[in-house]
């Protein structure tokens, strides 16, 4: 059987909604055993939050928290943080994401914890960084969208629709769980060699502003030559003095855009997106693709300088091509021509989509009192290793087991229950 990248490794996780969640639930596909510490009687507010079916937790809850053990306990009781405390002696791993303060406030700060266990690797979330002017602000999704420069570039740069957008991607959310796992594996890595934890702190700020790297090159490059001409709105709207939002556009130097299929009158998500690669033997390839062999050496399309200048038309022309057919026949006929092109998907057609299944992206899990749910596996497939996706707990589920594991007997526990310090 071959073992798990982090088996042995335990981690306490104080997290709620996505952000910390989506982090300590990779931890456990990992391989790690995952505590999840939920407030008496209430657990993650994901678990009541948007109910699909009366009395059962939230798809929301279950999405984020498989392979996770479920204590309910309370923290702001002198029992409860005595608790806590001894799940954290001899833990690997603490990950938090409350309001600013609020952990240090009940006496679990990085300072009190690295002098409890000085192995312990301490992950924490916030919105902004400890040096913001924000720092004390609460965050959920959009704010850090807003405030990491995805908002100010995504969307349209013309018209009633120019107004910031989020993305429906979690790039605030999950994203920022993403980043801090990669802390937290480099935070274990180093203890292998010094034998000390350390402090890993992730804003989602930061995290979204990460992915938008390359809009900061294009600030740069507007403030060094005056214009970014790879701007959608380029030749036809002189830019101002940051980046625009830039639509469809494909965001580097290669024209892409996504284009009207077959049906788009009726389904939302007919569309395609194409991409028009620079050099000139792929160019040429997507010409006759596209039924278009005259652009292959007419100065006006065959540069991508030249191309520019056009792109309206060229957009025009290339719709003429993909309208006639459904997203897939255009990717189809696009792919084996050595086009790069994908089908806009729907949420229905991923669902739906066997190949997503076999590969174990998306995946059937049983839980307790539903039955069958889908989520989404594991992204990173490895040569040797494949998490087993299992249920998410039920709200303080495992409180017995997980208060024996640290030396409590069956009558204190009794006691515990009756004072409400674990649940009811
Ligand atoms: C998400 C967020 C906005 C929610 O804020 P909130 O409504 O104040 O909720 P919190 O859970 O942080 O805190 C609520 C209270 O519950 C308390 N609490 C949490 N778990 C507890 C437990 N097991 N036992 C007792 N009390 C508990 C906290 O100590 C806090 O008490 P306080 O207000 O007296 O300080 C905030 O936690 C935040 O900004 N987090 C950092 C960024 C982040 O990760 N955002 C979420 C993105 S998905």
């Amino acid at each position: 059987m071959t073992t798990a990248p982090l088996q042995g490794i335990k981690v306490i996780d104080w997290t709620q909604v996505q952000s910390g969640p989506s982090c300590t639930q990779m931890l456990a596909w990992l391989g790690a055993d995952v505590i999840k510490i939920e407030r008496v009687g209430l657990g993650d507010p994901t678990r009541t939050e948007l109910l699909d079916k009366e009395g059962l937790d939230g798809l929301y809850f279950l999405q984020l928290n498989c392979n996770k053990r479920s204590i309910e306990l309370n923290v702001k009781t002198k029992e409860g943080q005595e608790i806590l405390t001894k799940l954290l002696k001899d833990a690997d791993i603490f990950v938090e994401n409350l309001h600013p303060g609020a952990a240090d406030k009940l006496g679990f700060s990085w300072e009190n914890l690295h002098k409890l266990n000085p192995r312990l690797i301490y992950g924490t979330i916030k919105g902004f960084n400890d040096d913001s002017p924000f720092a004390d602000v609460k965050a959920f999704e959009p704010v850090a969208q807003c405030a990491g420069g995805a908002a100010a570039t995504t969307g349209w740069w013309s018209g009633e629709c120019n107004i910031p957008t989020q993305s429906g991607a979690a790039l605030g959310d999950s994203n920022t769980g993403m980043h801090l796992v990669i802390g937290l594996l480099a935070a274990l890595m180093q203890r292998e060699k010094t034998g000390e934890g350390c402090f890993v702190q992730q804003s989602m700020q930061d995290a979204v502003l990460n992915l938008c790297r390359i809009k900061l090159r294009d600030q740069l490059i507007l403030e060094h030559t005056g214009d970014l001409k790879h701007a959608p709105s380029y030749p036809k709207i002189k830019g101002g003095n940051t980046v625009p939002r830039f639509g469809n556009a494909e965001g580097g130097q290669v024209l892409g855009w996504c284009y009207k299929c077959k049906g788009w009158e009726t389904d939302p998500n007919a569309f395609v997106y194409i991409v028009l690669q620079n050099e000139a033997k792929p160019f040429a390839e997507a010409c006759q693709a596209l039924g278009k062999p005259e652009w292959i050496n007419d100065p006006k399309y065959n540069t991508p300088l030249a191309r520019n200048l056009v792109k309206d038309e060229i957009y025009k022309g290339v719709e003429a091509y993909t309208i006639t057919r459904d997203k897939f026949e255009v990717v189809k006929e696009l792919g084996k021509a050595g086009v790069p092109c994908g089908p806009v998907l729907s949420m229905l057609e991923i669902e739906k989509d066997e190949s997503l299944r076999k590969c174990g992206t998306i995946v059937e899990v049983d839980q307790p009192k539903r039955g069958k749910f889908l989520t989404i596996g594991c992204p990173p497939k490895f040569s040797n290793y494949t998490p087993n996706i299992k249920s998410a707990p039920l709200l303080g589920e495992n409180t017995n087991e997980i208060l024996k594991e640290i030396g409590y007997s069956d009558g204190e526990i009794a006691q515990l229950r009756s004072n409400h310090i674990v649940c009811k």
